[in-house]
């Protein structure tokens, strides 16, 4: 039963390790064996094999990192993110798809078969299917910076609020690119956590933006928010070898919010059960 997860001498990059989700996460593969590639635009303080600072909403930024990755990856983390507001919608959709995107094609080459890729999207983008269309279309642009930017300028209506157009992005892009990586031998998955206690909660609530009962209605049943580990525990599941025959899902942690909406037993406020 040694090794059970598969991580020991393996190495893996992931993003946004430096608080929240990702440090846990990052925490954890490091206790695992991993060697562990840190990305993050704040300070890595988990012992990690290499911490590099990276701004996921620039691509030139992506673009200097590749040199310091190495040749060969187990697994990639996407766990880098920002709420909106108090970021703008460009901004969000820049950091938390656009980027994430970028940095996972360039980096698919040099995962190996057997290996495997685990986003972080939210409940916040469950409400995918009515937008299945205007998501695809999205996706279909060039992976550009300035592609997104010119589309996102010319459909508001679908992309105003910023965070869960992004996150509806990251669901649609997990399940889009599991019959290619299949063929590859990779898996591709995704969570989409409830509220949880992180940096992102705290600016999510910074300066009223959002209050805490609006917060609240989100709540799964047992009535708390999720600690950052309850995330990333998962998030490691999902990319161990405990998962390898796992692909193309996006997996809700979130103590069974959606189940509840999907059952009809509390008001579906997001849209999420159309
Ligand atoms: N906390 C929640 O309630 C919640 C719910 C659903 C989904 N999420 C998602 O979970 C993920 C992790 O967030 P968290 O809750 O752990 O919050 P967090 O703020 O603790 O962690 C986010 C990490 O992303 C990094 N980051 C932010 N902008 C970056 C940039 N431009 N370039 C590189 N790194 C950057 C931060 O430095 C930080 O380390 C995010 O994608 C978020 O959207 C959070």
């Amino acid at each position: 039963m040694k090794n059970v997860l598969g991580y020991q001498g393996e190495k893996v990059v992931i993003t946004g390790a430096a608080s929240g989700m990702g440090a846990a996460a990052a925490k954890l593969l490091t206790e695992l064996g991993a060697e562990v590639y840190a990305l993050d635009i704040a300070q890595v303080s988990v012992p990690v094999a290499k911490a590099i600072k990276v701004d996921m909403k620039d691509p030139a930024s992506i673009d200097a990192a590749l040199p310091e990755l190495p040749d060969e990856i187990y697994a990639l983390f996407n766990c880098a993110g920002v709420p909106s507001p108090p970021f703008s919608p460009l901004d969000t959709v820049y950091i938390n798809f656009c980027g994430l995107r970028y940095l996972t094609e360039l980096l698919i080459p040099r995962i190996k078969n057997g290996g495997s890729i685990a986003s972080i999207a939210s409940t916040a983008g469950m409400a995918w299917r009515p937008k299945l269309t205007q998501v695809n279309e999205f996706l279909a642009l060039d992976s550009s910076f300035d592609a997104a930017t010119k589309w996102m300028a010319e459909n508001p209506e679908h992309c105003a609020e910023g965070y869960g157009f992004s996150k509806q992005c990251i669901i649609i892009y997990t399940m889009s690119m599991a019959k290619e990586l299949a063929q590859k031998g990779i898996r591709i998955n995704c969570i989409s956590p409830s509220p949880t206690a992180s940096g992102f909660m705290d600016k999510l609530k910074g300066e009223g933006q959002m209050p805490d009962d609006a917060i609240d209605l989100f709540l799964p049943s047992n009535g708390r928010y999720a600690t950052r580990s309850e995330m990333g525990d998962p998030l490691v599941l999902l990319n161990s070898k405990l998962s390898s025959f796992v692909s193309g899902q996006n997996l809700p942690v979130d103590y069974g919010y959606c189940a509840e909406v999907f059952m009809g037993q509390r008001d579906d406020l997001l849209g999420i059960a159309k």
